[in-house]
């Protein structure tokens, strides 16, 4: 349903021409107007509580005048969409995409009247706006200077916050008051294979935040297309963010032509922190899916050899060399290290188990030449994506899986050699259609070549977009690692089934994730988009696979069974090793059982930081699941069954922790029970610290 509202309102105050908005729950107020020297300024309310004072908009330009001030207001238009769409693969099969819009057309007189327009949609759950750049005589290429987009805040809110950087997400979420940032950077900038830091108050996005009053408020971008990265520098003077593009080699930050925009910045704000995770403003800022045929794109739950390597049990590389050439070096001469996991008869036991328990796919990295001297060299020329080791036989996995109705996942690790990577593209993704592929795990780490880029920058940006469409040329599901972070681009872009852009699992490996990591993530990094977290490490001590490896997973093994439900992915893999998995198939069993698409979610209790319990309704079954987790703190979880139909009685599994249970002290103490729930049950679990429970009801 489109409708027009009716007249506009004009309110008097300190801005000239001065526009209000409500959210369509009237809990949102956004007020629009202009500066005595024409600045574009808006800010925001809810429940008549400040959530953005009066704030600029605008932005510089390279070599020409800028869009910060002079304008004045030529049109303002109000108008208020409502509509309910299905993702094709998601949290909740419909999505109401509900809001009041006002675009303002703003022109500059000194300019020759150059006009732009800034699009504000107001939801009942936040703002989003946008500059569009239409076409005309005095505006066709410019490039960004810096986009001065501000959002003053209305306090020192308390923050869960990563380092700015223009290569990486992989920091552990630093929590603190805003003004603390500054004090906090140093020890927050942990070593990465690949980052830049910019700013001693830089921050990324999105961004949670928690005012005095209780708002909870989340920054971010929604749709971010041939455009760069937007990170947030923080005034903590006047606790005023800005936002901060990514630039390209020479230091520009984006080259457009009109017509054209900008992403969506977007502002999700409750009372309620449950309605933060509940949110799903960015997609609905994103485009309806472009493709036409979207059968091919299904949820998958994945095994993979993968984990032994990270542990260092096993290598990716086939021998130790220290320098291979792609066509040159003759791997059938060279004497292989004995270590790689890649090889045809340990992959087709990836293959049994997978079979064996109804996973979709085997993950395998390290099958292709090239790994001995990748990384760290800025090696243009490093990998074709085609060449399996001699130890790993394509055609005879193709076959085998086939014949066991398992798909195989590849593995694209780029190096970051984004040229070589798209030099290779069609021929990759065909040498996967020939070979049985219909999803890709690809991989950015280290430096970009052609270098100077960054991870963030446009020319980036361009590229991982190529990447999605490219592979939908060919039916395949992709899952990028290293990536940018998502902005709702699933929706546009189903084939994009999963991301990495955060510290996922792997850093369990590395010394280890904090224990409330997973509190705080669906709040930050999982508001854009699925994240191919890959949890389900039974095997809590490293050192059982690799024993110069003293890293510990900094969870219960109960509360890896709860991530399946708390961190949303259509992509969910089972990350340990088949060897423990055999070993604990008691526990198991909720990792075979649990959905990875589902009909409807509900965020029974949440605080940012240090709980989350949710439950959802499988795709088109009477199956649901709960999954809560806790912080490093022990507590009791309050677990509601009011989704379940009334007047009936279903049997719930219930894995929790064992009454001795931590995270540190006695991750691996489980305890699996069965009871009857209705929808009027009330249940109250224990969580062990670090700890965790999940619970499948049928
Ligand atoms: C980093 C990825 O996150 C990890 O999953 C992968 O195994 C390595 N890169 C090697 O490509
Ligand atoms: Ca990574």
């Amino acid at each position: 349903m489109k409708r027009l509202l009716s007249a506009f309102l004009l309110v008097a105050c300190c801005v000239a021409n001065a526009q209000q908005l409500a959210s369509p729950d009237q809990n949102l107020e956004l007020k629009f107007g202009l500066s005595p020297k024409g600045e574009p300024t808006y800010e925001l309310s809810y429940k008549k509580k400040a959530v953005i004072k009066t704030s600029k908009l605008g932005l510089e330009v390279k070599g020409a005048p800028s869009f910060l001030d002079g304008f004045q207001i030529d049109k303002s238009e109000k108008s208020s969409f409502d509509e309910t769409w299905s993702p094709v693969l998601g949290e909740q099969k419909n999505i109401r995409n509900h809001y009041n819009e006002l675009l303002v057309t703003l022109s500059q007189k000194a300019v020759n009247g150059r006009y732009i327009r800034i699009r504000f949609r107001l939801f009942n759950d936040g703002l989003g706006f946008r500059y569009e750049f239409p076409e005309q005589k005095n505006l066709n290429h410019f490039v960004i200077k810096e986009e001065k987009t501000q959002f003053a805040l209305a306090g020192d809110h308390k923050a869960f916050w990563l380092p700015g950087d223009y290569d990486t997400q992989e920091y552990s979420t630093v929590t603190s008051n805003l003004s603390e940032v500054r004090g906090k950077m140093k020890d927050a900038v942990t070593p990465n294979a690949s980052q830049t830091t910019f700013s001693p108050t830089g921050l990324q996005t999105p961004l949670m935040m928690k005012s005095k009053d209780g708002l909870y408020i989340n920054i971010h971008e929604a749709s971010l297309i041939n455009y760069s990265c937007m990170s947030l520098n923080l005034d903590d003077k006047n606790m005023i963010l800005e936002s901060w593009l990514t630039p390209d080699a020479i230091g520009d930050k984006g080259y457009l032509q009109a017509a054209t925009q900008s992403p969506w910045r977007t502002i999700v704000v409750s009372d309620k922190a449950a309605d933060i995770l509940t949110s799903r403003l960015i997609l609905n800022l994103n485009e309806p899916t472009k493709y036409k045929d979207v059968s091919w794109i299904k949820p998958v739950k994945y095994v993979g050899v993968w984990w032994e390597m990270i542990t260092g049990k096993s290598t990716w590389a086939y021998n130790d060399l220290e320098s291979v050439q792609l066509g040159i070096t003759d791997y059938s001469k060279t004497k292989p290290n004995g270590k790689h996991a890649a090889n045809t008869a340990h992959v087709k036991e990836y293959i049994d188990f997978a079979s064996k328990h109804g996973f979709d796919a085997v993950l395998v990295e390290g099958w292709n030449e090239g790994w001995e001297d990748w990384f760290g060299k800025s090696k243009d020329y490093v990998f074709d994506f085609v060449t399996p080791y001699p130890d790993f036989d394509v055609q005879e996995l193709h076959r085998y899986a086939a014949s066991k109705n398992v798909k195989m996942m590849m593995h694209h690790e780029t190096s970051g050699s984004v040229r070589n990577y798209e030099r290779h593209m069609d021929k990759a993704y065909q040498f996967m259609v020939d070979n049985g592929y219909n999803s890709v795990k690809s991989g950015y780490v280290g430096d970009i070549l052609p270098r100077g880029e960054f991870h963030y920058s446009q020319w980036m940006i361009d590229h991982y977009l190529y990447a999605i469409t490219k592979a939908a040329e060919y039916k395949i599901m992709v899952n990028a690692h290293e990536a940018v972070r998502p902005t709702g681009l699933s929706r546009t872009y189903p084939n994009l089934i999963g991301n990495e852009a955060a510290r996922g699992t792997e850093y369990e490996s590395f010394g280890g994730n904090n224990a409330d990591h997973t509190t705080i993530l669906p709040f930050t990094r999982l508001m854009g988009g699925p994240m191919d977290y890959t949890p389900g490490i039974f095997q809590t001590k490293i050192s059982a696979y690799n024993p110069e490896n003293n890293s510990f997973v900094h969870t219960t093994l109960a509360k890896q069974l709860a991530l399946y439900v708390t961190m949303y992915s259509p992509l969910q893999m089972a990350a340990d090793l088949p060897e423990t998995y055999n070993k604990f198939l008691d526990a198991f069993q909720f990792i075979k059982d649990v959905a990875v698409d589902w009909d409807d979610t509900y965020v029974i209790e949440a605080e940012p930081g240090d709980y989350i319990t949710m439950a959802r309704k499988a795709k088109g079954k009477n199956e649901w699941f709960v999954g809560g987790i806790s912080d490093e703190n022990a507590r009791t979880a309050n677990v509601t069954f009011d989704y379940l139909p009334k007047g009936k009685t279903y049997t719930a599994t219930i894995y929790a922790d064992g009454k001795d249970a931590s995270y540190d002290k006695n991750p691996q103490s489980y305890a699996i029970r069965t009871i009857k729930v209705t929808s009027k049950t009330k249940l109250q679990q224990p969580i062990a610290p670090g700890g965790g429970f999940a619970i499948s009801i049928k």
